[in-house]
């Protein structure tokens, strides 16, 4: 596919859309969601063409996957080349040196200048679930800490440690045992008067009273925290809030785990999201942007930690695939070299004017927020009493994708309007993205 413009040819969806997704109803369960009603025919760079030959600008990435662009030649060519050599063997029965080289650049990318050791899994959850294993087996502790609007993924313990009942809780229970919640540093719904830093060092020092009033240290196996909360509305911890909780960790013997899987690979300015909060985590969680649409991911730590878990005790079939491993060494490599970092900075440049400017036009926007390239705007019905409001994010969002525009919701509240493009999105795209987005909010009026 060439990169070229945005290109709306039919209604939306058009009718090979409409035929698929009659087709999608009767065989595909319920509970599998969908967020535009078109099926891809092909992408390139920030470009996604539907089977009906329209052309939209992709502003999800693929739930923050795309950070490289779509069809990367490097990320293809090395995926090619690896399907022509092997493509499963099980890294438990006949290693290959991919495993141990994109082990060897992750160990040196991620924050910490002590001895680390890296294992890979397929999806998101699955890392959170090792790295919860891996904490427990090291600290032989049993309770998990996590925070309100917090998102780890759809497994059990993932899923009970993530918030937002509907849809991601209702009718699983029983959840997970030993868990516990901290107030997430949500300072655009605080109602008090402290500073943005007052309030998160506030929040943060909630841990410490968890520790003294209800959970003994010696029960708590770790805490696990997203650097920049993703699902639960692109909430951007306060300076120094991370900082806080990573010493009340060090302080307890408590494992500090930090969810990189949506905020990492230079999606916030930095290589990994933490790195803005100048912590360095004991164990770090990553997948999304890690091998460019292929499914894996890792967990990387303390050597020691990592190393708890006797032979066998972490992995599986096919952890660690070996055509995903050959996109992640490129991904690395790439993002690393051509500063992808300073990418996503240079969109936030672009977007943040802008949206601040849409945010004094609109009384429907009551904030804008994020990091580097991860932007959301919060939607409310009146600013002073900032009550949710849902239903303008589905009107926005179903006006842009009209208009040949890909964003998704987020949120706790499902009012928030977020912002993942892959990096490589270029100036006058992202022009077209934020007047096309001016529009639906008159639209609104
Ligand atoms: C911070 C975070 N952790 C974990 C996950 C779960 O990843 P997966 O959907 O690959 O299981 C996600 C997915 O959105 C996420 O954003």
């Amino acid at each position: 596919m060439k990169e070229t413009q945005v290109n709306i040819v039919t209604d939306i969806p058009g009718p090979k859309s409409k035929a698929l997704l009659d087709r999608r109803f009767d065989v595909i369960a319920n509970g599998v969601s969908y967020s535009t009603p078109i099926f891809v025919e092909e992408a390139k760079g920030a470009f996604i063409k539907d089977v009906d030959g329209n052309t939209f600008i992709d502003m999800a990435s693929g739930i923050g996957v795309m950070n490289i662009g779509h069809g990367d030649e490097g990320v293809i060519d090395a995926v090619k080349g690896q399907l022509d050599k092997f493509t499963h063997t099980s890294f438990n029965v006949v290693m290959y040196e991919s495993y141990v080289k994109v082990a060897e650049q992750l160990v040196k990318l991620t924050p910490g200048d002590f001895n680390k050791k890296v294992m890979f899994a397929n999806s998101g959850a699955e890392a959170v679930e090792n790295a919860i294993k891996i904490s427990r087996k090291y600290t032989k502790k049993p309770m998990v800490v996590s925070l309100e609007c917090a998102f780890h993924g759809r497994t059990y313990m993932a899923m009970t440690i993530t918030s937002k009942v509907k849809p991601y809780k209702d009718g699983f229970a029983p959840y997970c045992s030993d868990t516990y919640k901290i107030p997430s540093p949500y300072y655009y719904r605080y109602e008090g008067n402290l500073s943005e830093g007052e309030f998160g060092l506030m929040c943060a020092n909630k841990f410490e009273t968890l520790l003294k009033g209800e959970l003994n240290p010696d029960m708590v196996a770790c805490l696990i925290v997203e650097p920049l909360q993703g699902e639960g509305g692109f909430i951007v911890p306060p300076k120094g809030y991370l900082k806080r909780l990573q010493e009340i960790c060090n302080e307890n013997n408590i494992v500090f785990v930090v969810d990189e899987i949506q905020a990492g690979f230079c999606r916030t300015g930095k290589f990994f999201c933490c790195e803005n909060s100048c912590v360095t985590p004991d164990l770090i969680t990553m997948s999304k942007s890690l091998a460019a649409g292929f499914p894996l991911s890792a967990v990387v730590g303390r050597a020691e930690m990592m190393d708890a878990a006797m032979s066998g005790g972490l992995g599986g079939t096919f952890s660690g695939n070996p055509v995903s491993l050959a996109a992640a060494r490129v991904v690395i490599e790439k993002m690393v070299n051509d500063d992808y970092s300073g990418k996503a900075l240079h969109i936030a440049d672009i977007m943040m004017p802008r949206l601040f400017e849409l945010k004094e036009k609109y009384s429907v926007i009551g904030d804008v927020r994020g990091q580097g390239a991860m932007i959301a705007l919060e939607l409310v019905k009146d600013k002073r009493t900032k009550e949710p409001n849902k239903d303008d994010v589905g009107k926005v969002l179903s006006y842009c994708l009209k208009k040949g525009v890909i964003l998704i919701s987020a949120g706790i509240f499902s009012n928030c309007i977020r912002f993942l493009p892959p990096l490589v999105i270029r100036d006058e795209q992202l022009g077209y993205v934020l007047d096309v987005l001016d529009e639906a909010f008159t639209s609104l009026k």
